[in-house]
């Protein structure tokens, strides 16, 4: 059994995204990205957390596969991801 991640708890998953909009940096991400892989490549994001990055990916064709030791955190995630296209696991990536 993987332990909630203390400091990812439902509090900061609750206010996560306001730290970090949506569209803080996830443009410069993804171009540098499209530099490495093309679109139909996987992807796997090491604390893939709410999605932030991992959900746009995703939309531009990525293959992604994400995990993350918070339940809160990749049930904002879920949220978000309405086509269900990031695979998605509860563990620790360690
Ligand atoms: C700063 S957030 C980054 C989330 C996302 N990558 C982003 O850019 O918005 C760090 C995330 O890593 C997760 N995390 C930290 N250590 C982890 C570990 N050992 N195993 C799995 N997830 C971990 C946390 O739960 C949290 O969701």
């Amino acid at each position: 059994m993987i332990a909630q991640n203390a400091h990812y708890n439902e509090k900061m998953a609750s206010v996560y995204e306001q730290m970090y909009p949506i569209g803080f940096d996830t443009d410069a991400a993804l171009e540098f990205f499209a530099t490495l892989a093309e679109p139909g490549a996987r992807v796997l994001e090491l604390g893939v957390g709410t999605g932030r990055i991992a959900v746009p990916m995703a939309e531009r064709g990525y293959r992604v596969f994400g995990v993350d030791a918070s339940e809160s955190m990749i049930a904002k995630l879920v949220e978000r991801d309405s086509k269900g296209e990031v695979t998605v696991e509860l563990g620790d990536f360690t």
